[in-house]
């Protein structure tokens, strides 16, 4: 019998004696939602008779057929044209409730098959969520039917540095001359939510604020500190100074924008970014200062604060919940607002001792950006080394945190900035099969052995081939 591949593992695999003969190749199963199963859990009975599916929710189901498909995969044929497929009970259920993966489409524009692609990628590895970074310095990505320069405008621009910024001299700086952008409309990104939807993935839309924030303030410059300069979308990498003012009229456009947002996406979670963001020019603006003065607070910093608040109002009125990058901790955010802990997982234990629900996504772990081989053959990525074993030794919950504390991390999540992945084939080759060794961590599988994981991953690899997306082969 072949040996049963399922990825990520199930928490509870038992392989019985015996074996069901099934006249259909694909064993064909009765499938159940049935009440005496949690709302995340199924089970799968492969016996002499037949095989059962059963789950606590149509959600759990698909995470059943999804494992069923893989079990499948060890059937053998049999006499009279039948299958035999190997007799397990599999009692499965995830760990974590957020299992997501964010994929910046600022950076470099992916096209809309693309992000399917992703999608069926991530339903085969049982995830449910596509955290989508829309926005950034680089490009604007989301049609705004109010504001039609964000995408005229800001999802363009004129070229991008070639390589590394070494140095500080700009001078030395080369360019590639192309134009590069893109964007969805609205029918765009309501088809992929739908798509991803109908396989249980949940698509948390980004809008990165108060920083972050150039290409919008390309297009419209009264939402810049200096109004009177008029920007080009970001053609390098790096963190820009330039972020939005702390005006009535510019919190009022963004909360324009963020209602055309929350039509677009049903997500609960709405993610107002929060990251990297300078306050150096708030520090030299006269308006800036006076707004500080006004509101009693006494570092420039703590705008952010004020600013994020202020919108978030539309989230509110919306029934939405804010997620943030953890720089918010530090910005007196609302304590209900879920915090993603990206610059390390000691962030993750500080926002959870502050109170906050918290998705673990810490870069020395799972920035899917890092090289995963020696720099030297291995195609420019920003730095630092994160293997395929790296993800699969990677622990989600750090372990000082008490039981209470560790009630507050709510999942986890990869991310892949693709500040060096200029195109999908690259965008495959830095997620694939990290990927895979993350949905281990994410779904809770039991840890065993690295090598044991890879005799999985080695016939899974036909799978992702067959979605049609690239990736790293092994070692
Ligand atoms: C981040 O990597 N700036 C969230």
């Amino acid at each position: 019998m072949p040996d049963i591949a399922i990825v990520p593992a199930p928490r509870e695999l038992t392989v019985d004696e015996g074996q069901w003969l099934s006249a259909d190749p694909a064993g064909e199963a009765i499938r159940d939602v049935v009440e005496n199963l949690g709302a995340t859990e199924y089970r799968i009975d492969v016996t002499a008779d037949g095989a059962r599916l059963t789950a606590g929710s149509e959600d759990a189901l698909r995470h059943a057929e999804t494992t069923y498909a893989q079990l499948i995969e060890a059937a053998e044929p049999a006499a009279d044209g039948k299958v035999a497929v190997p007799a397990v009970r599999i009692a499965d259920a995830p760990e974590f409730a957020w299992r997501g993966m964010m994929l910046d489409v600022a950076r470099h524009f992916m096209p809309k098959e693309f992000v399917l692609k992703v999608i069926d990628v991530l339903a085969l590895h049982r995830l449910n969520t596509l955290h989508f970074h829309l926005t950034d310095d680089q490009g604007w990505r989301v049609e705004i039917e109010a504001y039609p320069r964000l995408t005229e405008v800001g999802a363009w621009r004129d070229e991008t540095l070639v390589g590394k910024m070494r140095g500080r001299d700009e001078s030395e700086w080369t360019y590639d001359g192309t134009r590069h952008g893109g964007f969805y409309t609205k029918d765009d990104l309501r088809e992929i939510v739908a798509y991803a939807a109908e396989r249980g993935i949940d698509v948390v839309p980004e809008i990165d604020l108060p920083g972050h924030m150039q290409a919008a303030i390309t297009a419209y410059p009264e939402l810049g500190n200096n109004p009177d300069t008029q920007l080009k979308v970001r053609q390098i990498w790096g963190i820009s100074d330039d972020v939005l003012n702390v005006n009535d009229a510019t919190v009022e456009f963004v909360k324009a924008v963020l209602r055309e947002v929350l039509d677009i996406f049903p997500s609960q979670y709405i993610h107002l970014g929060g990251d990297e963001c300078p306050s150096v020019q708030w520090k030299e603006s006269e308006a800036a200062q006076k707004r500080q003065a006004e509101l009693g607070l006494s570092e420039a910093e703590q705008l952010q604060g004020w600013f994020t608040a202020q919108v978030q109002e539309v989230l509110v009125e919306g029934g939405r919940r804010l997620v943030g990058w953890d720089e918010m901790v530090e910005t007196d955010c609302p304590k209900d607002a879920v915090i993603m802990a990206w610059r390390s997982a000691q962030r993750g234990e500080v926002a959870v001792k502050a109170g906050h629900q918290t998705v673990m996504a810490p870069c020395e772990s799972v920035y899917f950006d890092y090289y995963q081989g020696d720099p030297a053959t291995e195609p420019l990525a920003i730095g630092n080394f994160i293997p395929l074993q790296k993800v699969y030794d990677f622990e989600v919950i750090p372990p000082s945190l008490s039981d209470e504390e560790k009630a507050l991390i709510v999942g986890t999540q990869c991310q892949i900035w693709t500040e060096y992945m200029p195109d999908e084939q690259q965008v495959g080759y830095m997620l694939l099969p990290r990927l895979s060794a993350f949905a281990e961590r994410a779904w809770g599988s039991p840890r065993t052995s690295y090598d044991e994981f890879l005799t999985r991953l080695r016939p899974h690899l036909a799978r992702i081939e067959r979605i049609g997306i690239n990736y790293r082969p092994l070692d």
